[in-house]
């Protein structure tokens, strides 16, 4: 498994950033625009912050599409927001244009959000109705080994035959939508970007694929071309030694 340890949180997040934003500069170069889904949750936050201090008057983000992996159905200015969390921190402080975010409908119902988003995601990538293929998808991971919105009773949502399709927290019964891994998989990179404590069990059974892992949708996002990384700090890289 290729990964990267770090001290803190605060170091992993730098260094996601930086690698992210060589990524993007490296894309631009070639002459791509090029397009990135973001996942929500608390561990990106400190990521979207290190970018609007190290990126946010220097990187051209006219040049970029962000997506994002997973939205919970609220509206956007509910805190649980995936969007409105990184548009408060990052997109709504830096000039990009409008049209290079690409939120999903949390607003919505389900179907209806994940049918919308499987539109933009198809009408972006191509007119035709080929797998979206993102030049990075940076994920989470949950203490319990979920994924995006790809929860441990969701394992179906790993290979489905759509891009996009709603599920449901297994404990608070939040509504969701989320890429699929059929899309994930099919990224060019894919990075996790994983922190603290209570992330240092299920990282040690998914990468010695050893006691649960095969219940846990994070073992199985093996890109098909792509390349896989893990970004983590030492809290969550712990038991990777005993
Ligand atoms: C979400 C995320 C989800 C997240 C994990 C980890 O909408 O919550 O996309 O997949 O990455 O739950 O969340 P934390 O970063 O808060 O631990």
């Amino acid at each position: 498994m290729e990964y990267r340890v770090f001290d803190s949180a605060s170091d992993a997040s730098d260094y996601c950033a930086d690698a992210m934003i060589a990524l993007l500069n490296d894309r631009i170069r070639k002459g791509y625009s090029p397009a990135v889904a973001v996942s929500g949750g608390n561990t990106p936050k400190l990521l979207f912050e290190t970018l609007l201090r190290k990126y946010g008057d220097t990187f051209d983000w006219t040049k970029a599409h962000f997506f994002w992996v997973d939205e919970r159905c609220v509206p956007t200015e509910n805190p649980e927001s995936n969007y409105g969390a990184a548009a408060d921190i990052l997109f709504g402080k830096i000039a990009i244009p409008t049209g290079n975010l690409h939120r999903i409908s949390g607003e919505a119902d389900p179907e209806t959000g994940a049918a919308l988003y499987t539109e933009e995601l198809l009408g972006f990538f191509n007119p035709g109705s080929q797998i979206p293929v993102f030049d990075l998808v940076l994920l989470g991971m949950g203490d319990d080994g979920h994924t995006a919105s790809i929860f441990p009773g969701n394992m179906e949502l790993l290979s489905s035959d759509r891009i996009c399709d709603s599920s449901s927290h297994p404990v608070t019964g939040q509504k969701r939508i989320t890429l699929t891994g059929t899309v994930i998989n099919n990224a060019s990179q894919v990075w996790f970007l994983v922190t603290g404590r209570g992330k240092a069990p299920v990282i040690k059974e998914i990468f010695n694929r050893s006691g649960n892992w095969m219940n846990y949708p994070a073992s199985f996002i093996v890109p098909v071309n792509g390349n896989l990384f893990w970004i983590l700090d030492a809290e969550a890289s712990g038991e990777l030694t005993d």
